[in-house]
């Protein structure tokens, strides 16, 4: 074998414990916790969720003005850790919520007459 094979050998024999080491850490969960910003990190978006996501629940179905509102206040936790994988899901709600608020005027309020 000549050396800069066995060099090679040695590089991808490192490659692989610190690619097992990295993924043992990634399934403990402890270090990054749910975030993937640290359990401080997670306390605090969880007590943020913990008001935000209730007023959103309490949304009437279909009230997309308030879902748009809520869903706003619940992206606002994230702004401790935009790379929350939670985040994406709500945003894409707020997106479409808010455009359907856009899109949608309630019955009571297109029936008013003009002034
Ligand atoms: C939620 O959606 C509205 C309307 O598209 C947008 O103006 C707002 O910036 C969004 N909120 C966040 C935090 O992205």
């Amino acid at each position: 074998m000549h050396a800069s094979q066995a060099l090679l050998l040695a590089v991808a024999g490192l490659a692989a414990a610190q690619s097992s080491t990295s993924s043992a850490a990634a399934g403990t969960s402890s270090a990054a916790g749910t975030s993937g910003c640290g359990t401080q990190i997670d306390s605090i978006i969880s007590s943020c969720l913990g008001t935000t996501q209730a007023q959103l629940d309490a949304c009437a179905t279909n009230d997309w003005d308030c879902m748009c509102e809520q869903s706003n206040n619940v992206l606002t936790c994230y702004n401790n850790c935009m790379s929350d994988p939670r985040r994406n899901g709500v945003e894409q709600q707020n997106v479409s919520w808010c455009n359907a608020a856009k899109a949608y005027v309630r019955p009571q309020l297109s029936n008013q007459p003009e002034l």
